[in-house]
């Protein structure tokens, strides 16, 4: 389901956090059974970064967001927080964020697994077409609080860690050219954390649809574009596992130099992983003013998103 926008955005500012606390795969391999060399090879995963709250990494995240883009904090309008390692069951954590750096609007949490960021990004594109102005979105989670981290087949792939970025209206059509969420509930299953207790995976299985869901939601989102898979410069996917980013890849027809990738570094953080990859890619002059970016990412639900932005539109 999608329409041409009301009203355009484009994003004006960014920023990350993560805990100061590395963790190597061989600091992993002294408490469960594995090695450097299975999760290397296995995943692309080499360290991550565990610690913190939620709310105060996405608070760290916003305010340099917040900063970068010059909006003064009276004129922010909303904070959309991507999360499922909110801090408490209720308020949000967003309300926090709010709080902490000083605002008056808004603040909700949204939990769409790790497709999150896009979900929210698309939801605040929704709020600046029916009226509002800047909306912080944020992706941050914690997900060392609900790793089980006995299970060797979960504990070596998650990080903790955020990403934000404010997005700002636009006098003309704005960045978002097409975008797609979708929702698989049948296979829920197959990746969930029951209130209180650790996340379950059936590994193999969410591999598998990941590559389906990834290939799926980033074709949908480049047809309602009108645009084809030559004409992406870059490629945000969600920082899963490497093998599930070149497969993905190698299915939507675009080569593998183009997607930005940080898990070797960051791990799987959820829904701060695309976040977090974006900003490394615009930090390392990986894009230019009209560029064709595609965010794309799958998670528990199993939901999936994707969007194609201008990189730089007004
Ligand atoms: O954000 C979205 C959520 N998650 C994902 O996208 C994860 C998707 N799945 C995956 O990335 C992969 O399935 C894993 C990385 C989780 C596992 O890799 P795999 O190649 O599918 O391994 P497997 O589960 O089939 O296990 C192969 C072997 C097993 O041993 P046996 O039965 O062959 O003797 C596992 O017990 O590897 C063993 N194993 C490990 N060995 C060393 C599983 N985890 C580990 C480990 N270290 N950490």
């Amino acid at each position: 389901m999608a329409g041409p926008a009301l009203r355009g955005a484009t994003i004006t500012g960014w920023g990350t956090a993560l805990p100061e606390r590395v963790v190597s795969n061989e600091e992993l391999a002294k408490t469960v059974e594995t090695s450097d060399q299975w999760i290397v090879a296995r995943t692309g995963i080499k360290s991550r970064h565990l610690g913190g709250t939620t709310s105060a990494l996405a608070t760290e995240a916003a305010r340099k967001a917040l900063h970068m883009s010059g909006v003064a904090k009276a004129d922010v309008d909303m904070v959309v927080l991507a999360t499922i390692t909110a801090d408490q069951q209720c308020p949000a954590s967003a309300c926090t964020v709010q709080d902490e750096l000083g605002l008056d609007c808004g603040a909700m949490d949204l939990n769409a697994a790790c497709s999150g960021f896009v979900y929210a990004l698309v939801t605040a594109h929704g709020l600046i077409a029916t009226g509002a102005n800047n909306v912080l979105v944020i992706g941050a989670e914690t997900l060392s609080s609900i790793t089980n981290w006995d299970d060797r087949g979960t504990c070596v792939l998650f990080g903790d860690g955020a990403g934000a970025v404010m997005l700002q209206a636009t006098n003309g059509p704005g960045q978002l050219l097409g975008w797609d969420l979708n929702s698989k509930g049948h296979l829920r299953r197959l990746l969930y954390a029951d209130m209180g207790v650790h996340l379950v995976m059936e590994g193999k299985e969410v591999f598998r649809q990941a590559v389906k869901a990834m290939t799926a939601s980033g074709n949908a989102s480049l047809t309602q574009a009108g645009v084809c898979a030559e004409d992406i410069k870059l490629v945000v996917p969600h920082q899963a596992n490497v093998r599930i980013i070149e497969a993905s890849m190698k299915r939507l027809g675009i080569p593998l130099e183009r997607a930005a990738v940080v898990l070797d570094r960051l791990g799987n953080t959820s829904s701060a992983s695309i976040p977090l990859a974006l900003v490394d890619a615009i930090e390392n002059d990986r894009l230019e003013q009209g560029d064709l970016v595609l965010l794309v990412g799958f998670g528990a639900g199993m939901t999936s998103a994707s969007a194609v932005i201008r990189w730089g539109a007004t």
